[in-house]
């Protein structure tokens, strides 16, 4: 919450009268006074006095002349601020320039070694404030710049590293508070040791590593990529260490800035709003967190717990490491000690561990890499150092492996040395796990033969019934989606007298409840097996191609907080769907239920809602498919036998490409309470209103009230409206369900709260993105202010509680629904 004002700072330059001086520099007997500036020649950058936020001390600082919000990029006399408005900058007797006090006292200084008669300071396009000797005509000669000391923020055109030859490593360091810009806890710099790396540290203390850079980008920043902003660059050689980046349309703003609270963060301004937008977060999630799993550890994100060892590794102090303490981390099963038959083994998709200590050469390549590592006995890894064109060059580490994670893209490939015994064994289950696939792929590649066939059947069937009625119209992508189904299909079929019997002839005491298309049966495997049954219904206008929908994207969806589907069943002219059995089943019937309330208590609340996130980023991030859910809602969270969270229901969610993240859809389906506004009105839907859904669902689980009926005798507002009146009041807590009460984490609940309220808010490009959610969900980042949500008076929007029979009411409304407003900026948090 904090973070985000210190960009939105309000300072109080404009406390008197500010005189520009018209100019962007001034000479040896020129100064500038307290309510005076000078601006770089385009009118970017403006330097002169300000008092940040309510502080009464001035300083001499460098902000965006054409943002009302005054955010400054760099500040002179961070650590000696004045204390009055007597301040004078000026140039002393030996070129440099000082900032001096009411009595002449210098508190800040340039400090330059080189010395000019006649210098000249100026503000250039870049923000940066040079001096030079006024009578060298070479203007790129600085005797000094601002941009080698900078304090919190990296900008465009500044060399963000290490000067070799003179030593000087020009860092970030964060400012102590919203209002103090001294110099803080945080830092931000180059690390040349080894192979250079970038840390984020609290004082000493490591919080991030970048990792080294491998040609394209850092090998611990996968989201770095090539974007519409801005291009960027490393600058490695005898002399110099840098990063850099440029913007590529100078229209728009851009920084890098390490806040107060230690987020390294991406901000552009967005003309519109008037605000910064978080564009890129450093660190990413949890994972990103330095060391956290120890030396061998590795951290998965999608794994719970994050951490596990590497292959061939094992927990140092298991007792620790099962009560969640990674910080020994792993050590080998086995130890080498040079002999025969050593060998490396491979891991893939890694952020390669921390090069402090590594060696490396350039021009050798992997083979030689290997025989090199091979030959010291202290070696225990090694990995190509270029990653481009199929790699280049080597790196060599010594000792432990330490602050490692797996990457679901951009990650690399590490070699590490194992004892013969270990190599040996690897070998063994490759054979075997080998042979396994060749017959699990015989045997599925049969049953996906014989499904489609008896699918294909089955729709042509039901097509000619349906056409001969003259209701359905032809859709040409129907040839097309069989075609799909043709690949994808490869399901275990179950035959229809199985799933009878299993659910007793889907007797009435099985049914646990009616889906959207269907009821679903409890059925009972002869093996013992418990499953759950989704009957399509025959009546069901969803019909046929929310059924092939659903089949072909849940059975490539395995995560640990989606439902399972097991297989299906098509036979005799029923459409069958076998997933795995929840025996707590869903989650509103806890969270809504007076009784069974108390039995979610807040942790477990909390742990729920971490996993309908988690299993939500992967339907949008990271699945092959890349899905929109489309009907969130808490009766479709089920709850396994340790209350984990299970998204069900994909009957509605539609694939979208790779890059596409925004849709129209000719048929609004969902239920209101849950859907956001631009998709009730417009049908408009966007990974955005999975996220408001998501919104929604937070804020009914700390509430244990239905955002839909919910009624205060208060006021009229929904539970939306409810929420944020409380967030705005100050009193965010009385939220919170009374059966909680006694067992929850106060920052926890604020923070959920705070998250759920992000979700929600009207306008989708405001919403986080899932990835964003999970973030802020799990670590400490600050968090943005949020601003009203969408729909947040309309109680009684529609009376019923799913839109799913009200399909044609919706559709027929002709909402603009081809007429989509294409004003969602698409996030580049990936870029
Ligand atoms: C600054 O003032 C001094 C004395 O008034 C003069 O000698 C000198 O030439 C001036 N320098 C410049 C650059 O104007
Ligand atoms: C001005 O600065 C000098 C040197 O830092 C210091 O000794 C003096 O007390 C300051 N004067 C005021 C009025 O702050
Ligand atoms: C300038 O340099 C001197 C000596 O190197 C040092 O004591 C002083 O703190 C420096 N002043 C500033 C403002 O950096
Ligand atoms: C910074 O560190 C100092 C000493 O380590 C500590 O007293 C202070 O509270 C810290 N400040 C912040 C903002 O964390
Ligand atoms: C780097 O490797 C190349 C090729 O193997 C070799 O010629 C060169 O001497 C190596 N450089 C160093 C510093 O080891
Ligand atoms: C192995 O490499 C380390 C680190 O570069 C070095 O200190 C040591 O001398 C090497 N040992 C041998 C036997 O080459």
């Amino acid at each position: 919450m904090v973070g985000l004002k210190v960009f939105l700072l309000v300072f109080s330059l404009f406390s008197f009268a500010i005189i520009s001086l018209a100019v962007d520099s001034i000479g040896a007997n020129q100064s500038i006074k307290d309510g005076e500036t000078i601006a770089s020649a385009d009118g970017d950058f403006e330097l002169g006095f300000f008092s940040p936020g309510s502080s009464g001390n001035r300083y001499v600082g460098i902000w965006y002349k054409k943002i009302s919000s005054g955010t400054v990029v760099w500040v002179a006399n961070r650590n000696t601020p004045l204390s009055d408005t007597q301040g004078q900058l000026l140039f002393a007797d030996q070129g440099n320039l000082v900032l001096v006090n009411s009595t002449n006292g210098i508190v800040w200084s340039t400090n330059s070694s080189s010395t000019t008669a006649n210098p000249v300071a100026q503000l250039l396009d870049t923000g940066n404030l040079v001096v030079r000797d006024g009578s060298d005509d070479n203007l790129g000669n600085f005797l000094w710049q601002s941009f080698d000391y900078p304090t919190d923020t990296f900008l465009p055109g500044m060399k963000y590293g290490i000067n070799l030859v003179t030593g000087l490593n020009r860092y970030l360091t964060s400012w102590k508070g919203i209002d103090d810009p001294s110099s803080g806890n945080y830092t931000n710099g180059l690390d040349p040791d080894g192979l250079p790396q970038f840390f984020l540290r609290e004082d000493s203390e490591l919080l991030f590593r970048t990792g080294h850079w491998n040609g394209l980008r850092f090998t611990g920043m996968p989201n770095l990529k090539p974007n519409p902003i801005y291009t960027f660059e490393f600058v490695f050689n005898d002399e110099e260490i840098y990063y850099e980046y440029e913007l590529i349309d100078k229209s728009v703003v851009s920084r890098m800035v390490l806040g107060p609270d230690g987020a390294l963060q991406r901000f552009t301004w967005v003309d519109r709003t008037q605000g910064w937008r978080l564009y890129l977060n450093a660190m990413m999630d949890n994972c990103d967190r330095y060391a956290l799993c120890g030396a061998h550890g590795s951290c998965n994100i999608n794994n719970s717990p994050a951490c596990g060892c590497l292959k061939g590794f094992v927990p140092k102090y298991p007792n620790d490491w099962g009560a969640a303490d990674w910080t020994h981390g792993c050590v080998r099963k086995v130890r080498f000690n040079c002999g025969e038959g050593e060998d490396f083994l491979e891991y893939s998709g890694i952020k390669l561990p921390d090069s402090r200590h590594a060696w490396y050469n350039r021009t050798m390549d992997l083979k030689e890499c290997k025989k090199q590592c091979l030959e010291n006995c202290s070696c225990t890894a090694f990995a190509n150092l270029d990653i481009r064109d199929g790699g280049s060059g080597c790196i060599l580490w010594f000792g432990d492996l330490i602050d490692m994670r797996e990457f679901e893209e951009n990650g690399e490939i590490i070699y590490i040395r194992m004892a013969a015994s270990e190599i040996e064994a690897s070998r063994l289950s490759k054979r075997k796990k080998n042979l396994k696939i060749i017959i699990v792929t015989v045997l599925s590649v049969g049953f996906a033969i014989l499904g489609f066939c008896l699918i294909l059947l089955v729709l042509r069937k039901k097509k000619k019934k349906l056409k001969m009625k003259g209701s359905i119209q032809h859709d040409p992508g129907e040839e097309k989606n069989k075609e799909r189904g043709k690949e994808d299909l490869e399901l275990p079929l179950f035959d229809f007298d199985t799933i009878s019997k299993a659910t007793d002839n889907f007797s009435q005491q099985n049914k646990l409840g009616q889906g959207g298309f269907g009821p679903v049966y409890k059925g009972i495997l002869e093996k013992g097996q418990e499953i759950a049954v989704k009957r399509l219904s025959k009546k069901s206008s969803q019909g046929i191609d929310e059924f092939k929908n659903e089949v072909l994207c849940i059975s490539k969806l395995q995560h640990r907080n989606l439902v399972k589907l097991l297989g299906c069943c098509i036979e005799r002219q029923e459409i069958i769907l076998i997933y795995e059995f929840m025996p707590n089943k869903s989650l509103d019937s806890f969270i809504f239920d007076q009784k069974q309330s108390i039995l979610l208590d807040w942790p477990k609340r909390f742990q729920i809602i971490n996993g309908i996130s988690r299993g939500l980023l992967y339907l949008h991030q990271d699945s092959r498919l890349r899905i929109i859910h489309r009907d969130l809602k808490a009766s479709n969270i089920l709850l396994d036998y340790e209350m984990n969270p299970k998204i069900s229901d994909f009957g509605l969610a539609r694939s979208f490409g790779g890059d596409e993240t925004e849709a129209n859809t000719n048929r609004v389906v969902g239920t209101y309470g849950y859907m956001s506004p631009e998709y009730a009105i417009d049908g408009c839907f966007s990974i955005k209103s999975d996220v408001f859904s998501f919104g929604v669902l937070v804020l009914e689980i700390v509430s244990g009230r239905r955002n839909r009926g919910f009624s205060h005798p208060g006021h009229n507002l929904n539970l939306l409206g409810h929420a944020w009146r409380l967030y705005n009041e100050d009193r965010p807590l009385e939220l919170l369900d009374e059966m909680v009460r006694s067992s929850c984490n106060t920052s926890q609940v604020l923070r959920s709260i705070h998250v759920g309220l992000l979700c929600v808010q009207q306008s989708p490009e405001d919403r986080p993105s899932m990835a964003t959610a999970v973030l802020m969900l799990s670590s400490e980042i600050s968090l943005p202010q949020p601003k009203k949500p969408g729909y947040f008076t309309e109680r009684n929007f529609v009376e019923d509680d799913s839109l799913s029979s009200n399909l044609d009411v919706a559709s027929t409304n002709s909402l603009s629904m081809n007429n989509c407003s294409t004003s969602i900026e698409v996030m580049y948090i990936n870029s």
